[in-house]
């Protein structure tokens, strides 16, 4: 690094950021500070273009007339930290830049103040310049610089905006809830704090603010929100940190639909704020709908459903056994190769799914079934049409069927992938919303052989279900919702159990004797026997929202210090083992790593 003079910043103050510069500003003086973007240095003359997260504007540094400033800008080097004042001139006609919002004029710099230097940044600027995650991550500050992830920051916190103005002119309170909570079993993986105080004891990181806005509505203040952090001890994936952002609200006395009305406005609301306009109501599936239609309960409704067609093949010796079986069709992708054949075939096979993929031979060997199928599906001579059933005689599961549906739906989801250059139906910029509602209240654990909660253990049972709470657990259903978008889980909610003696019976079916139950939910249970009333709510994925929006394709772009997939931090270089004195503070002794 040349061994230059550094200036302080003293009393001097900003007239304009770096974006703010147009033709009306001709002949003032203005002071602007920021980062050197670029520099080209023709001899006599030096152009900076100085950034901001505003935007960039151009100096120009002319030795003739103002030698002082020219002869330090030539020290000048990418990322170096200054301010200058001169006077806005227009820029002649051939020197416009058009693809500058600032490009119309440039300032004349009579005086320069150097504030730092910068050494030679580990990546440039340019977002076309393809760097390694590594590095971004390592360098997260000057890679936060760059215009993509301005971009995705600045979105991120007008999104949050909107949601608070939104949120409070509906009359919620933005409330707080702790941090240091009570260990629960439900759920991933909890984080857990070691309590110094009280040794031997630890604290767990909230994976959601649940109960306790749910102890907000027993407490009588009724419709709460909360842009929350939530931590999870989980695997990491794409859509997935261990800690993320939810928006997360709870109301009293509400119907299902009120929910659904208080929502959809605030998403449109975000959607805005990316530029895009979305209609409202979105259309709504109930679980079984979602999965008959597409093997799915977070549909991508971007591609067309499936086609139960079992019935079609009754009387026909097509080996499709009891069990369902679909039709996956897509417009306009023409014959399929028989390469494409074999790797959709191979999909579904790993699957468990039998899969018959040549159409032709289909309409040829069982004429009246397939016309049926093309009938019900519109399918014609030019769109693909396949067909999947289950190779094995039984499947797997507490509800079969629907395993044998998850199979199809991800290879009507594979196939629309493999399809997607020819009839372009997973448009990123097409955003279709849509509630899927009535889940089951359980689901079977295969490990633990026991059912576990679907959603959570808090979610009420339509009163027609509350005798298959312990009857047919497999059927019973919970007043629960998902709002989904292109095949993304964005918000889960219900309404709440209020009632003590049904939270109570939820428990049994969880497999939780009273004595569990007591020591791991007492403080819940007893809140419901002091004036619970009836409530529900839901939590949007903050992170994942503005992930779509933005257009990304990981979480990881719309936050600004995330994890690695290995759950690290490479900047801060955490986790990391911590002293020996800090450990006996906590009555901590490591067992040998395994
Ligand atoms: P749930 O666990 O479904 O519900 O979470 C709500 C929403 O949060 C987002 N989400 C995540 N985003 C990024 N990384 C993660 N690891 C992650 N996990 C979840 C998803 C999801 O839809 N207490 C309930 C809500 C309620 O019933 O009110 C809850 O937490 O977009």
């Amino acid at each position: 690094m040349p061994d230059i003079q550094l200036d302080f910043l003293g009393d001097l103050k900003r007239t304009h950021d770096c974006g703010a510069l147009r033709l009306e500003h001709e002949g003032q003086r203005v002071l602007l500070m920021g980062w050197v973007h670029r520099r080209r240095d023709l001899g006599g003359v030096i152009f900076i273009h100085l950034r901001d997260r505003e935007g960039t504007s151009q100096l120009v540094f002319r030795g003739e007339s103002f030698p002082e400033p020219h002869a330090r800008a030539e020290d000048l080097r990418s990322e170096y930290v200054i301010g200058v004042t001169g006077i806005v001139e227009k820029r002649s006609a051939d020197t416009i830049n058009p693809n500058l919002p600032t490009g119309e004029v440039e300032v004349v710099v009579d005086k320069i103040w150097i504030f730092n230097e910068s050494k030679t940044p580990p990546f440039p600027m340019e977002d076309t310049v393809d760097v390694s995650e590594d590095a971004r991550l390592k360098y997260r500050y000057v890679d936060l610089r760059r215009p993509r992830m301005q971009r995705n920051i600045i979105l991120r916190s007008k999104m949050s905006f909107a949601v608070r103005e939104h949120l409070y002119g509906q009359g919620f309170l933005e409330l707080e809830t702790p941090f240091l909570t009570k260990s629960t079993p439900e759920g991933s993986r909890d984080f857990l704090v070691p309590s110094r105080i009280n040794p031997g004891t630890f604290y767990a990181l909230p994976q959601s603010p649940q109960i306790f806005k749910q102890l907000f509505m027993v407490a009588g203040y009724d419709k709460y929100f909360q842009i929350v952090r939530c931590l999870r001890d989980e695997d990491l994936r794409a859509d997935r940190q261990l800690e993320f952002t939810q928006i997360d609200l709870e109301v009293s006395f509400p119907q299902q639909n009120d929910l659904f009305a208080a929502v959809e406005p605030l998403v449109q609301k975000m959607c805005a704020c990316a530029g895009f306009d979305i209609p409202a109501p979105f259309p709504r599936l109930t679980y079984v709908e979602a999965m008959d239609r597409y093997g799915s309960d977070k549909p991508d409704t971007r591609v067309p459903q499936l086609y139960r067609v079992e019935d079609c093949f009754a009387n026909t010796d097509l080996p499709i056994g009891t069990l369902p079986c679909v039709a996956i069709t897509l417009p306009g992708t023409g014959a399929p190769s028989r390469k494409e054949r074999d790797e959709m075939k191979a999909f579904g096979n790993e699957r468990g799914l039998r899969v018959f993929d040549d159409a032709k031979r289909l309409d040829r060997d069982y004429a009246d079934a397939m016309a049926k199928v093309r009938t019900r599906t519109g399918a014609g001579e030019n769109d693909l049409l396949i067909l999947a059933g289950w190779a094995a005689p039984e499947a797997k599961g507490a509800r079969p069927h629907e395993t044998v549906l998850k199979a199809c739906g991800a290879l009507r989801m594979f196939a629309a992938q493999m399809f997607n250059d020819r009839h372009q139906l997973l448009d990123p910029k097409v955003f279709q919303w849509l509630w899927v509602t009535d889940f089951p209240m359980f689901e079977w654990d295969d490990e633990d052989e026991r059912w576990v909660a679907a959603h959570h253990p808090f979610c009420s049972v339509p009163d027609s279900d509350m005798d298959k709470l312990e009857s047919d657990p497999a059927n019973c259903r919970a007043l629960s919702y998902d709002l989904v978008m292109n095949g993304n889980e964005l918000a889960s909610g219900s309404i709440r159990i209020h009632r003590r003696d049904i939270q109570s019976k939820v428990f049994k079916a969880l497999g939780l004797s009273d004595e569990e139950a007591r020591a791991k939910f007492g403080f819940l249970l007893d809140a419901l026997e002091y004036g619970a009333p009836p409530h529900g709510g839901m939590a949007l994925g903050l992170d994942r929202i503005v992930m779509l929006l933005a257009g990304e394709p990981s979480i990881r772009e719309v936050i600004p210090f995330p994890k690695t997939a290995k759950g690290t931090d490479v900047m801060s270089d955490s986790p990391s083992p911590v002293s020996d004195k800090q450990l006996r503070e906590l009555g901590i002794a490591l067992r040998k790593p395994h």
